[in-house]
């Protein structure tokens, strides 16, 4: 029986890759960098499955090019966005994606970011570097304490509900909003409250959501002016959660102390962008999940994602699961 074609936008880690080359007739991407639009149109014709990456927009025209026999997306990432979903959905095809493995690396990476803002570790070091640093003072690049502050998580899915549970150790108070009602976690001391409580509230505010038309531009000049002026923001969800402009604005006046990105719009950042002329914002080039065993989980959930929707079985896991009928079979794979 003829292998099945798919297209693999990147190299994925090993030793997901061999499975995937394995069960496969294989095409992936050699670059480092992501084909484009166009190239993505012509590589997918044909295809039964996709594996890609969250810098691939995969959508509605992406599908119309791979053709009727596609029966599979996998999107090796937790967020979505840059699959267009319903359209997926139209046509019955189940969207992959790898959720949980990577709660703890990127909570981690949060609190690695949250803490280098607070406490100026990035303009220190650059200080060391350029011989900025004459001596030891008392007032030399003071920063915010973590015990007894209010951390503010905006949504608390599993990544919020981890950076939590981090803080609680610190000795934080823990605030959150979410859009399900009274998500709270056993153990924590966490406070549901509305966004604009939590704003006015938090000496950290910290955005785990997804992104969607509710919480695009969500972090604008209004949410900026309710903040405290010792408060640190740190984004590790998507760039468009937060309004850029408005978050120049907010850091240059001084309006918040602090922030910390790990995603940006565009990525990468160009580095003319106005934010990196600011002492009191870092960026990271969204490396949250990037621990070792992160990314090769996140590989191997991707790869078995594609081989179950090839197959015709239920994606292990699968952010559309209506395409499937009563008996867990999609109407793709029909
Ligand atoms: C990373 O940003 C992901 O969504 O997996």
């Amino acid at each position: 029986m003829n292998k099945p074609k798919v297209f693999l936008t990147r190299r994925i880690l090993e030793p997901a890759l061999t499975m995937v080359m394995e069960s496969c007739q294989a095409d992936v991407w050699p670059d480092e960098i992501p084909p484009s639009h166009e190239k993505l149109l012509e590589r997918v014709r044909g295809v039964a499955g996709l594996l890609c990456l969250l810098t691939d927009r995969i959508d509605a025209e992406v599908m119309q090019a791979a053709g009727t026999g596609l029966k599979v997306i996998s999107n090796c990432a937790v967020g979505v966005d840059n699959v267009d979903v319903p359209a997926a959905s139209r046509r019955g095809i189940p969207v992959g994606n790898t959720p949980g493995v990577l709660t703890e690396a990127t909570a981690d990476f949060t609190f690695a970011l949250m803490m280098a803002a607070a406490r100026q570790v990035v303009a220190g070091e650059r200080q060391v570097r350029s011989g900025g640093w004459k001596t030891w003072s008392l007032d030399y690049l003071l920063g915010a304490d973590f015990a007894g502050a209010t951390l503010g998580l905006v949504g608390f899915g599993r990544i919020g509900r981890a950076v939590a549970r981090r803080a609680s150790g610190f000795g934080m108070r823990i605030i959150f909003t979410d859009p399900s009602p009274a998500a709270s976690e056993p153990g924590l001391n966490a406070v549901q409250v509305e966004l604009d409580t939590l704003l006015r509230e938090a000496d950290f505010v910290s955005l785990h959501t997804p992104l969607t038309a509710e919480t695009r531009g969500l972090m604008n000049a209004d949410a900026f002016a309710k903040m405290k002026p010792t408060a640190v923001l740190v984004n590790t969800s998507r760039g468009p959660v937060v309004d850029q402009a408005a978050l120049y604005e907010a850091l240059a006046s001084k309006r918040i102390f602090a922030a910390a990105l790990d995603v940006t719009v565009p990525e990468p950042l160009p580095t003319d962008s106005p934010l990196l002329t600011l002492e009191n914002c870092i960026i990271a080039p969204h490396i949250a999940s990037a621990s070792w065993q992160t990314r090769r989980e996140m590989s191997r959930m991707a790869a078995e994602n594609l081989l179950a929707g090839l197959k015709g079985e239920h994606l292990p896991n699968c952010v559309n699961p209506e395409v499937y009928d009563g008996h867990g079979v999609s109407r793709a794979a029909h």
